[in-house]
């Protein structure tokens, strides 16, 4: 008999999670095969974040990410997620125009990509992008603390809320956003007293990255924790395989092997 499928995580899931003190994982993913082996191994949501411009498209920031290039990923994961709750960042410039763009843009990645709800960053100038989404019925997930399509306004990828003031204006956006209607909210690079005062405050689920551990859960970019991404990596991150280290080898040995007449074997080069 085959055994049955596993339930998928819906977005209310989340906050149960919270509720019962159970972490939420999350992680990046870009594409089918990468959506089904994290499906795989339990991962929670699966955040199509616009990181893959520098992972994928190998940019210096997220900005150059367009709707077309999140939608095409977007595709892929949902078609590789059984499980887990698919995510979609919404790309720069798709819903700071106005809200009804917003919308259009998040019902694309829904309706087009499959995804289950999406992402945005920011606090105050995004409320009304948030309360016009979720009106219509799409779950946003919220984003603060260094939110990378800023970076040329913030100068850099540099960890925020370290002052008492911009601690409290974290506070109080978090609690906006909740109230605006964001199902969660993704704390980035913040101090981890900060991430917990947060916490503390909300009742929605926050996943923190470079955020300490007080978070209702975390979120690491899949590349990052892999070691298939080659740039620099933010001191937070946790490296749990060297799979690009792997890969060269495997394709050294396959070059080796063409180049020395030993691949196809002898039999099958006919
Ligand atoms: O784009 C992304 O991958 C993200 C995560 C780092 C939270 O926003």
């Amino acid at each position: 008999m085959m055994p049955e499928p596993p339930r998928p995580v819906r977005v209310p899931d989340l906050k149960a999670m919270k509720q019962r003190g159970q972490k939420i994982v999350m992680l990046t993913a870009y594409d089918a095969s990468m959506a089904r082996l994290l499906d795989r191994a339990g991962v929670d949501v699966l955040l199509v974040g616009d990181s893959l411009g520098m992972v994928i498209m190998g940019c210096e920031t997220t900005l150059p990410v367009t709707m077309e290039a999140m939608l095409h990923h977007v595709q892929a994961v949902s078609r590789g997620a059984r499980r887990a709750l698919v995510v979609a960042d919404m790309p720069f410039l798709s819903y700071q125009v106005s809200a009804e763009e917003a919308l259009r843009n998040a019902g694309r990645l829904l309706q087009q990509g499959g995804a289950a709800a999406v992402k945005l960053e920011g606090g105050r100038p995004v409320l009304d992008v948030v309360r016009r989404l979720t009106d219509a019925g799409i779950p946003v997930m919220g984003h603060l603390g260094l939110v990378p399509q800023s970076v040329h306004k913030l100068g850099g990828f540099r960890p925020r809320a370290r002052s008492e003031r911009e601690a409290a204006q974290l506070l109080e956006e978090a609690r906006e956003l909740e109230t605006a209607g964001a199902f969660a909210v993704v704390l980035e690079s913040i101090p981890a007293h900060v991430a917990r005062a947060v916490t503390e405050c909300l009742s929605i689920p926050t996943i923190g990255i470079g955020a300490g551990p007080h978070c209702d859960g975390q979120v690491l970019v899949s590349y990052d924790i892999f070691g298939l991404y080659e740039g620099s990596l933010p001191p937070f991150v946790k490296q749990y395989a060297r799979l690009g280290e792997l890969m060269v080898e495997a394709a050294r040995a396959f070059a080796e092997d063409v180049r020395q007449g030993r691949f196809p074997p002898a039999e099958e080069r006919a």
